[in-house]
C-alpha cells in the first residue's frame, strides 16, 4: 500500500542550490535515468521522497493490523495460510521501502518515531475498521487493487531504490488482489447471507478506495512538480478513473453493485462516470478523525516497545560479535 493522498505542499527549491547543477539533474530526470543515492539531487526533491517512501512504509506496516484482526477467525486452514502469507508480504514491502528510504540519509529510528508521534501520515483507508471475513474480500480485491494502480507507474519512477523495490512489490499485490477476488468470488456463489455480507463489504469499502488516490488533481498541489522529477507518473485522478474502469467489471461479473447510482459507463470517453466523492471525510480521516485511527497507533506503538528486547538482544550480539573479531 501506499499513498501520494495527503497532498501536502513540500519544501520549496532551495534557491542557494547551482543553478548548473539544478539544471543537470532536470535534463537526466527528464531523460528516465535513473537518481542513486550518491548522486547530485535537489534538496526538495530527497525530502519529497522521503515524505513519500515513508509515508508508503508506514502504509504497509499499519495496513497489517485490519487484516491481522482476522487471522484466528479464518474460516478454514487454507484461507488462514493464505492470508497469513499475505500479511507477511506487507511486513516485507514496509522493510524494502523503509530500506530505500534510509538511503536518502534518513534513518528508521526517525521514520518510526514520525509515525508514533503522529507527525508522519499513512493512508488513510487503515482507519477503517473490518467488520467481517468478506472484509478480507473487499480489502485484497479493492485495496490492493488501487495500490497496483498507484505502485505499477512507480517502477519507473526516477529515484532508483525506490523503483527497483516496487517491482517486486508489484508482483506481491497482484497476488493479493487475487486473493481478495476469489474470496469474494466464494461468497457471491454462497449463501444468500454470505452474498449479502459480501455486498455490505463492497459497500463500505468502495468510496475509500477511490479515496486512496487522493485528492481531486486540482487541489493536489505537488502533482506537477513530483510529476516533472518523475516521483509520480499519472495524476491521481487518472489512477482514479483506471481503477474504476478496471473494478467494475469485476464486480459485475459476480453479482455485486457499485455503490454509486451515478456510475454509467461514457462511450466518449471509453470508461465510467462516476459520483461525487465525499471529500470532508476523506480530510476528516487524514486528520486522524477515522473510526480506529487511535486504536491503531496504540497497536504500533505497543508491537514497537514489546520488541524492544529483540532490538537489544540483536545490539548485544553485534557488540559481542565485533569484540571477538578485534580479539
Ligand atoms: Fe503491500
Ligand atoms: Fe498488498
Amino acid at each position: 500500500m501506499y499513498t501520494t493522498e495527503l497532498g501536502k505542499t513540500g519544501p520549496t527549491p532551495n534557491e542557494r542550490e547551482d543553478p548548473a547543477l539544478v539544471a543537470a539533474f532536470e535534463a537526466r530526470v527528464a531523460a528516465d535515468e535513473f537518481i542513486e543515492p550518491k548522486d547530485w539531487m535537489p534538496e526538495a526533491y530527497r525530502k519529497t521522497l522521503v515524505r513519500q517512501i515513508s509515508q508508503h512504509a508506514h502504509s504497509e506496516i499499519v495496513g497489517m493490523l485490519p487484516e491481522g484482526n482476522w487471522l484466528t477467525r479464518a474460516p478454514s486452514l487454507r484461507r488462514k495460510t493464505i492470508l497469513f502469507a499475505k500479511i507477511q508480504d506487507e511486513a516485507g514491502h514496509g522493510l524494502y521501502l523503509y530500506c530505500a528510504a534510509e538511503t536518502l540519509g534518513t534513518s528508521r529510528q526517525e521514520m518510526i518515531e514520525a509515525l508514533h508521534s503522529g507527525k508522519a501520515k499513512y493512508s488513510t483507508i487503515f482507519n477503517y475498521p473490518t467488520l467481517t471475513w468478506a472484509d478480507m474480500g473487499a480489502i485484497g480485491w479493492l485495496v490492493d487493487g488501487a495500490a497496483i494502480m498507484n505502485q505499477v507507474p512507480l517502477q519507473r519512477t526516477s529515484y532508483g531504490p525506490y523503483a527497483r523495490a516496487m517491482v517486486r512489490v508489484c508482483k506481491e499485490e497482484s497476488f493479493h488482489q487475487r486473493q481478495g477476488y476469489e474470496i469474494m468470488m466464494a461468497m457471491m456463489a454462497g449463501t444468500a447471507k454470505q452474498q449479502a455480507m459480501a455486498q455490505d463489504a463492497l459497500n463500505r469499502w468502495w468510496w475509500p478506495s477511490l479515496m486512496m488516490f487522493g485528492p481531486p488533481d486540482d487541489n493536489s498541489p505537488n502533482t506537477e512538480r513530483s510529476m516533472r522529477w518523475r516521483i509520480k507518473r499519472d495524476t491521481n485522478d487518472d489512477l482514479r478513473q483506471k481503477f474504476v474502469d478496471a473494478t467494475v467489471p469485476q464486480a459485475e461479473l459476480i453479482g455485486l453493485k457499485v455503490p454509486d447510482d451515478d456510475l454509467v459507463w461514457n462511450e466518449a470517453k471509453a470508461g465510467y462516470d462516476f459520483g461525487a466523492i465525499e471529500w470532508d471525510e476523506f480530510y476528516a480521516v487524514v486528520r486522524g478523525e477515522g473510526a480506529v485511527a487511535k486504536e491503531r497507533l496504540l497497536a504500533r506503538r505497543k508491537a514497537w516497545d514489546d520488541g524492544a528486547w529483540v532490538r537489544e538482544a540483536a545490539d548485544a550480539h553485534e557488540a559481542k560479535r565485533q569484540a571477538r573479531q578485534a580479539a
